[in-house]
């Protein structure tokens, strides 16, 4: 059951934000309802991850909604539904954290975040599948697609631990297509790694009916731990949808 903190005026307190960090650190997300179109959400979130903005796309405050170009596209930016993914997994360091601001939510009832803690999903593999994708470094390039060549890549594992914290480095659409945004309706041939595909298909399986539906207000705010939670969106038919997005790190 997913509780919502209501707040009208929000507090920038050393004790709310000591409230707001256990709350992150306990669920791995933080969603809040506000009747406050000015609230300082970017501070809010520096204040409660104790991290700086990584800019994406050269920018520090990313607008999510449609761009023609791109609507036809598993994409943040278009109406397509995603394939759950943890964010930038073709950064050296991808952001620790992201956040999303609904400055005007989606009249349609759909273009539902949805996030999933990694954690149950990491029980259901064996200890070898678990060895593997802890010791095996992985290429994400964006090399096809509406994004290739958006960074330089990056060579990683796809699981690790900060502690007893997974930190999973994981993108559906990539794995199963070499693609981080394909249309989903005109798939482009694509070998994928088949020990990947496969963990994929159980991760697309097992996020189906694991994860938080969030279909965000007008003035709420959705901060998440990027390395132990995936996320996704459904479609939505609402071109006036519009967030902003962060990313810290
Ligand atoms: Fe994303």
């Amino acid at each position: 059951m997913l509780t919502v903190p209501i707040i009208n005026s929000p507090d920038f307190s050393v004790e709310s934000i000591a409230k707001y960090q256990q709350l992150l650190e306990q669920k791995h997300f933080i969603y809040l309802e506000t009747d406050a179109p000015n609230f300082n959400w970017i501070d809010f979130s520096k204040l409660v991850t104790g991290d700086e903005l990584i800019p994406q796309y050269g920018k520090e405050i990313f607008q999510v909604q449609w761009e023609p170009e791109l609507m036809e596209f598993s994409d943040a930016r278009g109406k397509k539904p995603l394939l759950p993914h943890t964010e930038a997994t073709d950064y050296q360091n991808p952001p620790k954290y992201l956040a999303l601001w609904c400055q005007k939510p989606s009249g349609c009832g759909n273009g539902i975040t949805t996030l999933a803690y990694v954690e149950g999903f990491l029980k259901t593999l064996t200890a070898e599948e678990k060895k593997k994708l802890m010791e095996t470094r992985y290429e994400f390039s964006a090399t096809r697609g509406v994004h290739s060549n958006r960074t330089k890549g990056a060579t990683h594992t796809i699981l690790s631990f900060s502690g007893d914290k997974p930190i999973f480095r994981f993108s559906c659409n990539y794995i199963k297509y070499g693609d981080y945004s394909p249309n989903p309706d005109n798939l482009k041939p694509f070998t994928p790694e088949p020990f990947l595909a496969e963990i994929a298909d159980r991760f697309l399986e097992y996020y189906d009916q694991n994860h938080l539906a969030i279909l965000m207000k007008q003035h709420s705010f959705l901060l998440w731990d990027n390395r132990c939670m995936a996320h996704s969106r459904t479609t939505y038919s609402d071109p006036t949808r519009k967030l902003e997005r962060i990313f810290l790190g």
